[in-house]
């Protein structure tokens, strides 16, 4: 392979973009990787828990992929958890191969506990520093490997291309020195939507631009009705929502109410281990009951080393905030943790469009279903990564199958101004309030019909190069709430208070694609 198609370029630089650059390079092909911040800003460098695989004794890739279709409310493809289940092994291996500094107990690797996984499978690095450890030992070797890496570039565009894949157009953070790359084969890598949520474990970077960019191009998107809360942050008044990983309750954690009882014990079987819409929406429904603004997670009867070497990262930033977890419980609330839909992708990361492949947190492989198995997102970075490089490699063709619906969504091609600070809180308050854990179909039209208002505001663009954060997160946060709107029922981390219960007719995914402009607009 010789040209520009050798030469792809992967945006985003998470567990999935600096995978896949790496994975290209030793393909053969001499990949760039761009990204809008540092290279190691990502959701990745957060994540605590563990990455999941099937590895120990007792395991086994069926049992992972039973627990993954369990938790998933019925909407899981097979096929794409198959995949992940079975090939998740050797995707560690590579990571064993690359260095990540995996925890061990006496010579093995050793395998943490989260919700709704019915064996220990997790692996973690540093207790509770596994983003960072697989962020920092997958940055080196990209660095190592002499690829190229281009910092502070933001994607802005996608244009039509040539065989070779699409036209990316970048700038600088302020939309200046715009760059109009030549076409050649992009994987996006670009992440999920968290951060347009108020209330969000998530890093800034997290704005689902390279969702709602996609989207813009023509890509057909799916499953954005599903974004997944996570049940426990640390709630303090005026403190970040730093994530209190759900494998301190994997360790025996459990949660309590203001009164000390455990809300979630014959709620469901598997109490505070229950699948994690359960146990946020338990949390929500407590909450809006004591009048309280937290729950308590409550690690007091763990043994007091256990809970300081396993979660450095969890004790010293609630030591931090005055805070004794041996001796106090943690005060938690829900946030937006996850979004499992984005664009919609074939088992090889190919999208609908052709040459432009998408991996990680942005793409909808339907793996997750309607709900994600904690740690599962990791992983299926890797797993779907080594596809997409490969068929890449190949230029092997596919894309996703267009789900039994698709809704054709108006709308213009739409750039917008940079930044609009006001504009942006608005949209991550209404998500919050109106598109959050619990919807109702008065609350999502409201959201929506300003989401495609605050679109127009700032779309009537001056120029390509400028089309902003505000464009993207209202376009992104359209939608969600399009999407949520139209599945008129609940299942998963999707909740209606007009449609509480699951629907079989609604047992599909559901696609959203851009209608065709009328001639002569963009
Ligand atoms: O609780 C956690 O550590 C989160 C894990 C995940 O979202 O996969």
């Amino acid at each position: 392979m010789t040209g520009r198609e050798a030469r792809p370029l992967v945006v985003g630089s998470g567990i999935a973009g600096l995978y896949v650059a790496l994975r290209l390079r030793e393909l053969g092909l001499r990949p760039t990787i761009v990204t809008k911040a540092r290279l190691e800003e990502s959701n990745t460098r957060y994540a605590q828990g563990g990455i999941a695989a099937a590895i120990g004794p007792d395991d086994s890739p069926a049992r992972h992929l039973a627990d993954t279709e369990r938790a998933g409310a019925g909407l899981v493809d097979r096929a794409a958890a198959r995949v992940l289940t079975r090939e998740a092994p050797a995707r560690i291996a590579d990571l064993v191969r690359y260095g990540v500094p995996f925890d061990t107990v006496e010579g093995r690797i050793a395998l943490g506990r989260e919700a709704a996984h019915s064996r220990s499978r997790l692996l973690h690095a540093g207790g509770d520093a596994t983003g960072f450890s697989l962020e920092e030992t997958l940055k080196h070797r990209l660095l190592e490997a002499g690829i190229e890496a281009r910092e502070r570039a933001v994607l802005r565009a996608l244009r039509p291309g040539d065989r070779n894949g699409p036209v990316a157009v970048l700038s600088a953070p302020n939309g200046t020195a715009v760059e109009v790359e030549p076409p050649r084969p992009v994987v996006l890598a670009t992440g999920g939507v968290g951060s347009l949520y108020l209330q969000s474990s998530n890093p800034a970077v997290a704005t689902g631009e390279g969702i709602a960019i996609a989207f813009r191009a023509g890509a057909l998107v799916a499953d954005m009705e599903f974004v997944q809360f996570h049940p426990t942050a640390f709630a303090r008044e005026g403190a970040p929502r730093f994530l209190i990983t759900e494998a301190l309750r994997g360790e025996g954690a459990v949660l309590r109410n203001a009164e000390g009882e455990r809300f979630l014990v014959g709620r469901h079987p598997d109490a505070e281990l229950a699948p994690r819409d359960v146990v946020t929406r338990a949390i929500q429904e407590e909450i809006a009951r004591s009048g309280e603004r937290w729950v308590y997670l409550d690690a007091t009867g763990l043994p007091r080393d256990l809970v300081f070497a396993r979660f450095p990262s969890v004790t010293s930033f609630l030591l931090a905030h005055g805070l004794d977890p041996s001796r106090e419980r943690i005060p938690v609330a829900p946030v937006a943790h996850y979004m499992i839909g984005g664009v919609a992708t074939d088992l090889d990361g190919r999208s609908s469009i052709p040459g432009l492949y998408v991996v990680g947190e942005a793409a909808a492989t339907g793996v997750h279903g309607a709900n994600r198995l904690g740690s599962n997102s990791l992983v299926e970075g890797l797993v779907f990564g080594e596809r997409a490089a490969r068929a890449l490699r190949q230029r092997s063709p596919g894309g996703p199958r267009d789900p039994p619906t698709v809704i054709s969504v108006p709308g213009r091609a739409g750039l917008g101004a940079p930044e609009e600070t006001g504009l942006l809180d608005e949209i991550r308050s209404r998500l919050w309030e109106e598109v959050g854990i619990v919807r109702t179909a008065g609350g999502l039209r409201t959201a929506l019909a300003r989401f495609e208002e605050i679109g127009q505001q700032v779309e009537p663009a001056r120029s390509e190069a400028l089309a902003g954060t505000v464009a993207n997160a209202a376009l992104a946060a359209a939608l969600i709430a399009r999407a949520a709107l139209a599945r008129t029922e609940s299942r998963g981390v999707h909740f209606r208070t007009d449609h509480p219960r699951p629907r079989p007719a609604w047992r599909h995914h559901l696609g959203l694609r851009r209608a065709r402009p009328p001639a002569g607009r963009r």
